[in-house]
């Protein structure tokens, strides 16, 4: 039998922040893998390391010490201009914020990470046209950011992930800004791409949010105090709803 590669493993991963002469470890000698197909929270309290964990695992930042690679390969031997056009295909990120474009449209904030894989105006809105049906929001297509709800917006910031097909979505608290039933919503798409084997991380600490997904991780002052499998409690809905 051949082994399959994990998509991501960290192995003995730390990471230090040093400002004005101050040493913050944020997160503490961590190992584990993310297998394709995957759904999992990132749980812990403020504080407690889960963005810095993001932010490595996005390619956004490198451990201090130990290693993270991705399909095999160590991030941290890949050049900075590598590593960027390696983030730009292989992640899509989903933040608390949205963080959309104010002055663009639905359908143009989700096309915008194509123009950074060189793709053309015509190819972009049509697999931003895609992308917004996925997350039942193509009728809001003309839409700008202020003429759409919380939950509408995180629905658009959710298309603009998934136009690169990532191997991997890094939400960091999705549901955060969010009321419990538009939240649950948000909750329940993201399970619903999963059942389509999309891999996805989540970051949260709202112990109901982590009952969707089958695997949850635990930090706590930067270490990993929990790695847990569990029968998810999975909405039965459609992709779109
Ligand atoms: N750029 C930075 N410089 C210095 N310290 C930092 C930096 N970013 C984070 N930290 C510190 O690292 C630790 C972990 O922070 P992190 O943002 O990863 O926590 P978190 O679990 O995401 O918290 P929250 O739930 O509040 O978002 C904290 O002590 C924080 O103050
Ligand atoms: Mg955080």
């Amino acid at each position: 039998m051949t082994a399959v590669l994990p998509l991501i493993s960290l192995r003995s991963v730390c990471k230090t922040y040093r400002a004005d002469g101050v040493a913050v470890v944020a997160v503490r000698n961590v190992s584990f893998d993310i297998n394709q197909g995957e759904i999992l929270a990132v749980m812990g309290p403020s504080g407690s390391g889960k963005s810095t964990l993001m932010n490595m695992i996005g390619l956004l930042d490198l451990p201090s010490e130990g290693a993270i690679h991705l399909e095999g390969a160590n991030v941290a031997s890949l050049s900075e201009d590598r590593r960027s056009s390696l983030r730009a295909r292989s992640i899509g990120f989903v933040f608390q914020s949205y963080n959309l474009l104010a002055r663009h449209n639905a359908i143009e904030n989700v096309a915008l990470p194509l123009v950074y894989c060189g793709i053309g105006r015509k190819e972009r809105l049509r697999r931003a046209e895609q992308s917004l049906e996925v997350v039942g929001m193509l009728r809001r297509a003309t839409h700008f950011p202020r003429q759409l709800s919380g939950g509408e917006q995180q629905r658009i910031a959710i298309a603009r992930a998934l136009i690169t097909s990532p191997l991997l979505v890094l939400a960091d608290e999705p549901t955060g800004a969010l009321d419990s039933r538009t939240g649950a919503e948000i909750l329940a798409l993201f399970a619903a791409l999963n059942r389509t084997g999309q891999t996805i991380v989540m970051i949260t600490h709202d112990p109901g949010i982590a009952t969707q997904c089958r695997r949850i991780i635990r930090l706590h002052d930067g270490e990993l105090v929990g790695d847990e499998t569990q029968v998810p409690v999975l909405p039965k809905r459609g992709v779109a709803s």
